[in-house]
């Protein structure tokens, strides 16, 4: 399992989730954009905010699954999104990342930065080999955002995705160690 982490940027400290962070989660998960992409419950009640925070995101770190962090702001302390991994293949050393902002932090890079940050210290703080991230055809943000990060995209996954609307197509993308070894 990946150990407990801190990571800090220029503008963001990504940190374990607490109880304290319930109430923006519930906000930002029950936002509709983020609604749109990621099949999260439907409605995102307080409660399943606080099981995330104090359990769940906890439990996947713990199983080997991956690692989920708080995105917060550091001047204010305030949450303003999450970027984690899942799907983690410790012998084949490959994850997979998922982000999502709170709808008051959209539109400053803050998704490029903590992607950035999370990137590099899997590929070179952890020599990890290969992060994936898949995001719908549709979902314009998402697709900048790899892009954005130095992530290359590599092609289509037919039907691999859903979302609350149906099954979609998604665009795979990658980033390996030899990319940011040549940044
Ligand atoms: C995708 C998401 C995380 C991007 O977060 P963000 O912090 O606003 O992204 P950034 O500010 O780093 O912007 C990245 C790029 O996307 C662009 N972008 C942001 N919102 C956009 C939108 N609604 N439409 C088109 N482009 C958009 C930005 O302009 C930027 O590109 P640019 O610098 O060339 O202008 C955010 O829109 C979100 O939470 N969406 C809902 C959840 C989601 O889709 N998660 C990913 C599932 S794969």
């Amino acid at each position: 399992m990946f150990p407990e982490t801190v990571l800090h940027t220029d503008r963001l400290v990504l940190r374990p989730f607490t109880a304290a962070d319930a109430q923006d989660t519930q906000a930002s998960c029950a936002d509709a954009l983020t609604q749109r992409w990621l099949p999260l419950p439907r409605p995102y009640t307080l409660d399943a905010a606080t099981t995330w925070c104090t359990s769940v995101s906890h439990a996947l770190r713990e199983s080997g699954d991956g690692i989920h962090f708080a995105v917060t702001d550091s001047r204010t302390e305030r949450l303003v999104g999450t970027v984690g991994l899942k799907k983690t293949d410790w012998r084949g050393l490959t994850s997979e990342v998922g982000y999502w902002v709170s709808p008051w932090a959209r539109g400053r890079g803050i998704a490029t930065e903590a992607t950035r940050a999370l990137a590099d210290w899997l590929l070179t703080g952890r020599r990890f080999e290969r992060l994936e991230l898949r995001a719908a055809t549709a979902n314009t943000a998402s697709q900048k955002t790899a892009l954005k990060s130095g992530f290359h995209r590599e092609g289509i996954l037919r039907n691999a995705g859903f979302v609350h609307d149906g099954r979609v197509d998604l665009v795979l993308f990658s980033l390996v160690a030899d990319d940011l070894r040549g940044r």
